[in-house]
Formats: C-alpha cells, sequence, structure tokens
C-alpha cells in the first residue's frame, strides 16, 4: 500500500533502504551543480518531505525540470536522515516519476505564493491543495474523531437522525423545501394553496435545521444519545459565523437537568481541543504563526478555565451598565447580538460563558419553563473571537406546559403528536445542547470566517460545486 509521508517523517521506516513516495510538488529549486530539491507533499501532515534529485536521472531535463508546484510524482529513492534543520529524513531520488504536469503552470490558480484567503474560498476545489487548505483539513477531521470518541467514552449511543422532515424544531421559518412538485404547474387545493399531498412524501417536507425533535425520542429509550451530522437553516444572514447547510453536534441526556447539559458541553470543549493540540501540534503551529498568534494560548486558557455561568438578567445588567454604546441597544427581553455576546466573552469574562435562563419569549417552544414563568432553562456558550458556539436547553418534559406553550405560539399539536407522546408515555427530565461544529473549528484554528472551514460553502446566492 501507499507510504504515507507523515509516516516516513516520523520514522517509521528504516533508513539507508529504498523507500517510494506519492505525492504533489510544492517547490523545485535547483542547484547550480545539476541536482533539484523537490518538496512533496501528500496531505498526511502538515510537512513536507525532500526528495534529491541529480541530473543522472534519465529524465532529469525532459521532465524533473519541468516540475512545478501541483504536479504529481512517484518518488523512489533511499531514505536518509536530513542534514538541514527542520526536517528528520530526506529521499536521495534513484527514480522520480512524473503523474501528472501542471497544465500552463502561469495559470495555476494555487501557484507557490500566498492567496487571500476570499481568492482560496473561489476556488474551494483547489483549496485543499494549499497549507492553509490541508491544516483546516486536517484539524475538522481530528475535531470531528475526537467528538465521537469522547461521546463514546461516556457512554453516549450516536443516533442518525433524518434530513428530510416534516417538523420544524426551531420554529424560526428557516427552512429550505424539500419537494418535486412541478414548479411550472403547481398542483392546487380547492382553496388555492399548494396541493402537497400530490408531493413525493405526501405533506410539506424540508431539510432539517436540527436533529434534536428526534434524538430526544431517542433519549426516552436509551438515555445517553447523540447526533451529529448536517443541518440546513435558509437564513439570509451573510455574516462570518452563518452556513446555509452546516453541521451540528446534539447530545441528549436523560435524567438531566440544564447545569449537566452545560458541563458536558463544557467537558467536550476541553477533550477536543486537548486532543487538537496533542495530535495536531503541526497544523496548531501554523495557524498560531500565520492566521492567530494567540490561537494556542486560547485554547489552553480554555482547557484550564472554568467556565463562568452566568444568568440572562444580569448579563444585560452588566450590558446596560458596561459604559460601552452597542448599535443594538439591550433591555431586559431583546435577543442578545454578537456584539453583546462578544462584549461578555472578550471583556467582561475574558473567556467562556455559559449565559442561562432566557426570557421565553425569544428562545424555542420545547424549551422547559423556569418557576419564575418568564424564562426558559435554556443556555448558551459564549466563546471569545466568535460568539454563540452552543446552544442547548433543559427540555420542557411536561406535557401540560408544553401544550400551553405551544398554543402560545401557534403550533398545531398534530403536527408534534409524536413528539407529545413522549411527554404522555414515562416522560423524564432531559436536556441537550447542539455544538455548531463550524464555529468550534474556527474557533480551534483563529479563522475568521466559517466558510473557510467546511470543505463546500453554501450560503446565499452561492452554491458553487
Ligand atoms: O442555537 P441553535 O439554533 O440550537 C438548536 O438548533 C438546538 N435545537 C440544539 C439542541 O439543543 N440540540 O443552534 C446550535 C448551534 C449554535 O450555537 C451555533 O453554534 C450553530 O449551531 N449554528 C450555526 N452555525 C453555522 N451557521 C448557522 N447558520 C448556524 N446556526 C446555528
Ligand atoms: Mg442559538
Amino acid at each position: 500500500s501507499v507510504i504515507a509521508i507523515t509516516d516516513v517523517l516520523a520514522g517509521k521506516y528504516p533508513v539507508n533502504e529504498e523507500i517510494t513516495v506519492h505525492g504533489w510538488i510544492r517547490t523545485r529549486r535547483d542547484s547550480k551543480a545539476g541536482i533539484s530539491f523537490l518538496a512533496i507533499h501528500d496531505g498526511s501532515c502538515f510537512d513536507t518531505i525532500q526528495a534529491i534529485a541529480p541530473n543522472e536521472l534519465n529524465n532529469y531535463q525532459t521532465e524533473i525540470l519541468k516540475l512545478t508546484a501541483g504536479a504529481s510524482v512517484k518518488v523512489t529513492g533511499i531514505l536518509v536522515e536530513s542534514p538541514g534543520d527542520g526536517q528528520s529524513f530526506e529521499i536521495q531520488a534513484t527514480a522520480v516519476e512524473v503523474l501528472g504536469f501542471v497544465e500552463d503552470p502561469d495559470t495555476y490558480p494555487m501557484a507557490a505564493k500566498r492567496h487571500s484567503i476570499e481568492f482560496l474560498r473561489e476556488h474551494a476545489h483547489l483549496r485543499p491543495r494549499t497549507n492553509i487548505g490541508g491544516a483546516v483539513t486536517r484539524v475538522r477531521n481530528c475535531l470531528a474523531q475526537a467528538v465521537h470518541r469522547f461521546m463514546h467514552s461516556k457512554g453516549y449511543y450516536w443516533i442518525s437522525t433524518p434530513l428530510i422532515t416534516g417538523s420544524d424544531c426551531e420554529g424560526a421559518g428557516e427552512m429550505f423545501r424539500v419537494s418535486t412538485l412541478d414548479m411550472e404547474n403547481l398542483p392546487r387545493t380547492e382553496k388555492g394553496d399548494i396541493d402537497y399531498s400530490e408531493d413525493f412524501f405526501g405533506k410539506e417536507t424540508f431539510l432539517t435545521v436540527s436533529g434534536q425533535l428526534n434524538v430526544e425520542t431517542y433519549c426516552s429509550a436509551l438515555s445517553k444519545v447523540y447526533t451529529f451530522g448536517p443541518t440546513f437553516r435558509a437564513e439570509n444572514s451573510n455574516t462570518s459565523r452563518h452556513l446555509a447547510e452546516f453541521w451540528m453536534v446534539e447530545p441528549e441526556i436523560a435524567f438531566a437537568d440544564l447545569g449537566d447539559a452545560a458541563t458536558l458541553a463544557e467537558e467536550m470543549l476541553k477533550y477536543v481541543f486537548s486532543a487538537l493540540l496533542e495530535e495536531r501540534a503541526d497544523d496548531m503551529a501554523f495557524f498560531q504563526q500565520r492566521v492567530d498568534k494567540t490561537v494556542i494560548d486560547r485554547l489552553n486558557a480554555v482547557i484550564n478555565s472554568d467556565f463562568v455561568r452566568m444568568d440572562y438578567t444580569d448579563a444585560i445588567e452588566i450590558l446596560e451598565n458596561c459604559g460601552k454604546t452597542f448599535e443594538n441597544p439591550v433591555s431586559w427581553g431583546v435577543d442578545l447580538n454578537s456584539e453583546h455576546e462578544r462584549y461578555l466573552a472578550e471583556e467582561h469574562v475574558g473567556g467562556p460563558v455559559v449565559l442561562q435562563n432566557y426570557p421565553k419569549d425569544i428562545k424555542s417552544f420545547y424549551m422547559r419553563l423556569n418557576d419564575d414563568g418568564k424564562t426558559v432553562a435554556a443556555m448558551d456558550i459564549l466563546a471569545p473571537g466568535i460568539g454563540e458556539i452552543v446552544g442547548g436547553s433543559q427540555r420542557e418534559e411536561r406535557l401540560d406546559v408544553l401544550d400551553a406553550r405551544m398554543k402560545e405560539m401557534d403550533l398545531d399539536p398534530a403536527d408534534y403528536s409524536w413528539y407529545r407522546d413522549l411527554r404522555r408515555y414515562g416522560t423524564v427530565p432531559h436536556s441537550g445542547f447542539g455544538l455548531g461544529f463550524e464555529r468550534l473549528v474556527a474557533y480551534a484554528t483563529g479563522m475568521q470566517n466559517v466558510r473557510d472551514v467546511i470543505p463546500f460553502p453554501r450560503t446565499p446566492k452561492n452554491a458553487a460545486y
């Protein structure tokens, strides 16, 4: 099987023996003495391996001297310890087979130079070949694997919840419709409405905004569960924190209150950041150097801190009295904007903060009503630099209170009959949260925009690829 460059650089292969690696040229440098130095990457790690190609090779003039960034090669040679610093091993090439040249190197978009992040975004199919694109990809993978490992170690079962749904979890009217109806010739009911009984599923369906309602059903049977998959929101917000398609980790815990959910979220963040610093030191050193000078310190601070927990009511008081003028003024009852969230996390606390017990009128129907009758047991975790990274709550497990709340919000109980059943048959207190995975990756790398931490970002007016 093909040897990964990361294993070669880690010393897993014997020196002074023949080895073959495959990859793409990052740079080629030629010495006057008739030797070319090829830096080769295969994406398995941040570093390249250097292959030294002497002019005795039969294709030296015809091919090796024509290698440019992005060309693909198969290199065979003797693995030796590298005399230069910064590199552990290199290959004294005995054969360099060119698998694919780069057509017209002058117009190759990923030519070896620094590109703007916006330029890379417009070339999403070539972006993973760059240093930054590769590093983001490996970090994203590392965090996803760490999430699964963490949940598994805590005894949670991973549940696959559907992407196509008939229910609106968040009730924010941000759903993409899924339909096979002929748009030119929509079937109509007698009243003139679109007749969804003619549609594929025989009813109106959407892409899910959250797996929560579905995963709650499994929580009410297996106690500790989570879902981790893509979710979709047709919110027309062109910000650095919003995607129309993003991934979410959603644990759901039976016999647990809001504090238990906040604790699990805190432990999860610490676990995945520790795993990241341990497993991807190479990529994190790059982010620290090139993207955000404080990123590693920041992650270490999170790992070593106790998250501050603060009531919404207290946060409003802090914001009202902080002497700062916000674009959107605050008072009890308003939803917080990212400027408020960032003030609290960055300036007031200087670290992640768990904000809890929000006014019920700005939150979803399923959140548990507190005894004050005004607030619900909801929490958001706000992180410096990014704002809300986690949103969660204790769920309303009392059928009568849930029904009253749904009525208040004009939701039809018939649409949620299966959800109500969980309260009718052996109801239990339970809690959960959603961790926005792209916000997590952005936070962990210092990348400023969630569009740059998902392979193919989906945003308003943009579904390229
Ligand atoms: O706060 P949200 O809307 O919560 C829910 O969907 C709950 N049903 C989760 C649950 O309790 N199981 O979303 C959760 C998180 C946010 O905190 C944010 O990190 C992320 O999902 N998020 C987005 N990330 C990228 N683009 C968007 N448009 C996002 N909307 C939410
Ligand atoms: Mg939220």
